[in-house]
């Protein structure tokens, strides 16, 4: 365990000058939290809890991954292409775990790594390209 404490509530301070996307973001840190959520509960409904949490997420990646791309595309934002990679990264990774053995250590693994990657991503990753947005608007 790295110990490290991540703010997983969005503020003004993660905004990429965008309200929609922002709005994602929003949705997607509080999926976050519903997973941690979840893998604290400890229950018998835990696993099946956990699987349609991660369909959410799925889906909702999805959605946001191809609206943030076009809007970046758009905006001409230069490292748009490797944005993109890091993107199907992680899509490759969700889903890859409906495949796997719904292990307590693989809720824990799972809700580490989302919660690691969405505030990563969007703090830094998406970070990057809020100057090419405020520019061409
Ligand atoms: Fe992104
Ligand atoms: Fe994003």
């Amino acid at each position: 365990m790295s110990g490290n404490v991540v703010s997983l509530h969005w503020s003004e301070s993660m905004s990429v000058g965008h309200p929609v996307l922002d709005e994602q973001h929003k949705k997607l840190l509080a999926l976050c939290v519903d997973t941690e959520r979840i893998s604290k509960s400890g229950s018998d409904t835990t696993t099946e809890e956990f699987a349609a949490l991660l369909s959410e997420m799925i889906a909702y990646a999805a959605a946001h991954f191809e609206y943030e791309e076009e809007i970046i595309r758009t905006a001409g934002y230069p490292q748009c292409d490797d944005h993109i990679k890091e993107h199907r990264k992680f899509f490759a990774y969700l889903n890859a775990l409906k495949t796997k053995q719904a292990t307590s250590q693989a809720l824990k693994d799972v809700k580490t790594f989302l919660m690691q990657w969405c505030v990563h991503h969007i703090l830094k990753e998406d970070m990057g390209y809020k100057s090419s947005l405020t520019n061409k608007s």
